[in-house]
């Protein structure tokens, strides 16, 4: 299993949507690939479509229920406590090992720092699990190159040799900073890779070749295979070319 974990530099920018449109990107190219929510807070009840439908429903792979639903939207540490639980990062990675795929999608809850308990933050989480990948997902905007510096900071701080992919999501309202954002966390050397999601549906033609290169850029292509190549005796022997 191929662990990739999805962080955000905060909540709403867009760490589903990209989810989403990996996972099928992925079944686009025959890897089997699930997608997981472990902790999702303003969880509502029958019916409600939260990330973890959203990313069941790209899947290949059925998905058990989530450990933690929570119903108040509300920071993860506040909306387990309202409820008179207590996030406990084993459990997590112990349900998550319980999905066996070639690419294991984790999305987290909020952003990279956001408390899942009073001591422990989304970035405990993401060390517990060990991902092979990290993708860090930003909203293309004024702001963003502040943001993943601090997230990526925050991230090597604890896990040294992290070096994650970043995915900017186009915001509903471009600003002066949208489209240039990619250039200058490259330039500045804040991010080494970085794809471009544009505003658009998961299935949109030109957020499939955004995700295809965030396929690449997570090196989670299959490897091209091998050409045929016929047994030694049914191989033809050199002989006369058809010109003749
Ligand atoms: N590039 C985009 N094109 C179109 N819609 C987008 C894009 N990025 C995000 N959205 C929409 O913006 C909203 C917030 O995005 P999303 O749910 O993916 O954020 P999130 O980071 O997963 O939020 P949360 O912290 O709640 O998990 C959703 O309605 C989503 O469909
Ligand atoms: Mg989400």
């Amino acid at each position: 299993v191929i662990r990739v974990v999805v962080v955000g530099t905060g909540t709403d920018v867009g760490k589903t949507h990209v989810g989403v449109a990996l996972l099928e990107a992925l079944g686009r190219h025959g890897v089997d690939a699930v997608g997981l929510k472990p902790v999702e807070s303003g969880a509502g009840g029958a019916g409600w479509v939260g990330d973890g439908e959203r990313l069941a429903e790209a899947s290949l792979f059925h998905v058990k229920q989530a450990p933690y639903r929570l119903p108040h939207p509300l920071s993860p540490h506040l909306a387990a406590e309202l409820v008179g639980a207590r996030i406990r990062l084993a459990t997590i990675v112990t349900w998550a090992a319980r999905h066996i795929a070639a690419v294991q999608l984790v999305e987290t809850a909020g952003g990279l720092l956001s408390p899942l308990t009073p001591r422990r933050t989304n970035l405990d989480l993401l060390r517990a699990l060990l991902p092979a990948r990290v993708l860090l997902v930003a909203p293309d905007r004024l702001g963003v190159l502040h943001d993943v510096a601090a997230a990526s900071f925050a991230l090597r701080a604890r896990v040294p040799r992290a070096r994650p992919v970043v995915a900017l999501s186009a915001p509903q309202t471009p600003d002066s900073s949208t489209d240039r954002n990619a250039r200058e966390l490259l330039r500045l050397r804040r991010a080494h890779r970085v794809v471009c999601f544009p505003r658009a549906a998961t299935d949109d033609v030109a957020t499939r070749t955004a995700a295809d290169a965030l396929v690449a850029a997570l090196g989670l292509a299959p490897r091209p295979r091998l050409a045929f190549t016929a047994p030694a005796s049914s191989r033809r022997r050199p002989g006369p070319t058809h010109a003749g």
